[in-house]
């Protein structure tokens, strides 16, 4: 049977979700609450920078696969399988996650589902909320048991959303019946057929999978930063430490980057929910190491500060300041929780004149610090300036030309925030380099 899809919310994952089923062949609605939204993607505009997503959108929209809306009748209606991909941010002034979208969407979408469906939570939750959704579910539903809740946690990179989506490395399914499996393995055929491994399991464990690989995928990162405070302090040199550390196969080279850090809409809220959560159900101990991993990260910053400081000859007082990158990650125009604009905006604070750009990110960092002021290119944004500080590492950065950037500069000197460029070609052509965590 040819299912029809919904999707339920098109932030970041919505958005990519529905367009990709679209573009295996389903037929897709989604629905937003927000009308703005609504008809920015059904006239084919993606409200963020993501490769090879918007070409999806406007092909599916086009051939008619593709459909977005507000009524959560129209979707009932519509769809046999109904994704929710709505946010679960870090609720204010606390570390736990605020799970008030995902009720919504279920007290708004189950009073309508009246023939057989399964509502699939892709969301990143806190372990039970799968549980409390099915019972609310089974309460809510005039369609009674018919309605069935399974949890398929997304573990998609932005930058990457499109074949992460198209080409998972696994797909988690909990389920506490067998018809779930099977139209999800109907839904997901493609995939699997390619040899993409299934995990079938319950609701915690699915729920659990999602948010310990955040905590494994931060706790590398902060442990490779962690190394590079180390080697400062031993005067060692932790780009060479990690490519050494990389060879051996248990460990692996990936996601053991030293730099700035991690950031973004993901990581450092899933660790902090996941400490919550643990705290809620008196496993609280198990995970107080995630502590240290978020006040490594947090370290970094600061430690990037006083270099920057350092660099500028001891106060920050009149002193120009280019930072390269607003972006949390490179080919991204997502700003939250952004190393870079965190930095950025600390030493405007402390003085310095900073001018910011970054590829795809102006018009979001301009929007939360318009306090700040930004460049044009790289080039031009770093005219005049005494330090220039690397803080995400772009291609466009990364393959800048030293003798062309220290033609405009005031001072040749560089702080390599992702450790990214090559030392020794900036050495040569007359720069003062610095990097976190080496010599
Ligand atoms: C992350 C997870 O990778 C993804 O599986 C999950 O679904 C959502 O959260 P994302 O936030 O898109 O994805 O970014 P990711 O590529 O994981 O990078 C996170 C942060 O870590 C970035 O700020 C990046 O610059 C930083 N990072 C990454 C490092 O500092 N060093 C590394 O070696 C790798």
């Amino acid at each position: 049977m040819a299912y029809r899809l919904t999707v339920l919310g098109t932030g970041y994952l919505g958005a990519t979700h529905a367009a990709c089923m679209a573009e295996l062949g389903f037929e897709v609605l989604g629905l937003d609450v927000d009308a703005e939204k609504v008809a920015s993607l059904q006239a084919g505009n993606l409200p963020i920078h993501e490769p090879g997503l918007e070409a999806i959108l406007r092909r599916n929209l086009a051939n008619g696969r593709l459909r977005f809306t507000t009524s959560y009748e129209e979707v009932a209606d519509f769809g046999d399988v109904h994704f929710v991909c709505v946010g679960t941010p870090q609720k204010k002034g606390e570390y736990a996650a605020d799970t008030s979208y995902l009720d919504a969407v279920i007290d708004s979408l189950a009073p309508h589902l009246r023939r057989e469906c399964l509502v699939v939570g892709k969301s990143t939750v806190p372990v039970g909320t799968a549980e409390r959704l099915a019972g609310k579910l089974a309460r809510l539903a005039p369609a009674g048991e018919a309605a069935e809740l399974a949890w398929n946690p997304e573990f998609l990179r932005e930058g990457f959303a499109v074949k992460d989506t198209l080409h998972p490395d696994r797909i988690v399914l909990g389920v506490r019946s067998e018809k779930p499996e099977k139209i999800m393995r109907e839904v997901y055929a493609s995939m699997l057929e390619h040899g993409t491994p299934l995990v079938i399991t319950d609701y915690p464990t699915a729920e659990l999978v999602k948010v310990a690989a955040n905590a494994f995928l931060a706790t590398k990162i902060s442990f490779i930063n962690a190394m590079a405070e180390v080697c400062e302090a031993a005067h060692a040199d932790v780009k060479q430490l990690s490519l050494a550390l990389s060879y051996d196969e248990r460990i692996g080279g990936k996601f053991l980057n030293p730099g700035l850090g991690f950031g973004g809409g993901c990581l450092p809220k899933d660790i902090r929910a996941f400490m919550a959560r643990a705290g809620e159900l008196g496993a609280d101990q198990a995970l107080t190491f995630l502590r240290e991993v978020d006040a490594i990260n947090m370290r970094r910053r600061a430690r990037m500060v006083d270099l920057a400081r350092e660099l500028a000859g001891g106060s920050f007082h009149g002193c120009t300041m280019t930072v390269l990158g607003a972006a949390f990650k490179p080919d991204s125009d997502d700003i939250r929780d952004s190393p870079a604009l965190d930095v950025a905006v600390k030493i405007a604070q402390l003085g310095a004149k900073v001018t910011v750009y970054d590829p795809a990110a102006m018009d979001n960092a301009r929007r939360l610090h318009p306090e700040l002021n930004y460049g044009t290119s790289a080039l031009e944004a770093s005219r005049d300036a005494h330090v220039v500080l690397l803080l995400t590492e772009w291609r466009e950065f990364v393959e800048l030309d030293p003798e062309e950037l220290g033609s405009v500069v005031a001072s040749r000197k560089i702080v390599d925030g992702r450790n990214a460029l090559d030392a020794e070609v900036w050495r040569a052509a007359g720069w003062h380099y610095r990097a976190l965590g080496r010599p």
